[in-house]
């Protein structure tokens, strides 16, 4: 059984973006991609679970008619915390991609590795175009090179936490980004 962690405020060693900082950018997201694709079939596509708090802020800022879909994936050959070069799909699509506009709505990316794998494999459906949308960016960790259209902000190489990111699955909730205080949690890189 896991054991509830400590709360979050004894984690916690600053908060990176606030809720205002996020929401005011996410709306900025929003009507942008309104603009690129005005007249377009949409389909939004968010990999679970650490890109669900952005998606759902994100599409109540697309003012052109859209579909969503989610998906689930995890890293083959490395715990759950790192990110190996290969993903496995563990809960698929509902929708047909081929020929639909598709961006896919993300948390973070890292090294990148997670995004270039599922880039690969939605690529083999045809879609008619795949755009990344990620909420952060670290870049300096990046191992695979992996084109972000739309970015929310780049971070520098902390761990954080919060909307959507979880700690050991917790606090995925909060309404800001936070960095974890390292003396309290190990981190996993
Ligand atoms: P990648 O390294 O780009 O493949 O990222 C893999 C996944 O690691 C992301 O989708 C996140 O779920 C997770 N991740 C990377 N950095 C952080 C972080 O700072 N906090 C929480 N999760 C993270
Ligand atoms: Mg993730």
């Amino acid at each position: 059984m896991p054991q509830p962690p400590l709360p979050y405020t004894e984690l916690l060693a600053e908060t990176l973006i606030t809720e205002e900082q996020l929401q005011a950018r996410i709306a900025e997201l929003g009507a942008e991609i309104s603009r690129d694709y005005a007249g377009k079939d949409l389909l939004l596509i968010c990999i679970l679970r650490g890109g669900v708090m952005f998606l759902t802020d994100l599409v109540r800022h697309i003012t052109i008619p859209h579909m969503m879909d989610f998906m689930a994936v995890s890293s083959y050959g490395a715990g759950a915390r790192k990110s190996s070069g290969q993903v496995r799909i563990t809960m698929d699509l509902s929708l047909d991609i081929a020929g639909r506009n598709v961006v896919l709505v993300e948390d973070i990316v890292d090294s990148g590795n997670t995004i270039a794998s599922v880039l690969s494999l939605l690529k083999a459906r045809n879609p008619a175009s795949l755009k990344v949308c990620s909420l952060l960016d670290k870049p300096e960790m990046r191992q695979s090179e992996v084109p972000i259209d739309y970015t929310g902000f780049s971070i520098p190489n902390k761990f954080v936490f919060g909307y959507g990111l979880d700690l050991d699955e917790y606090y995925r909730n909060l309404p800001f980004i936070g960095v974890v205080d390292t003396e309290k949690y190990a981190t996993p890189h």
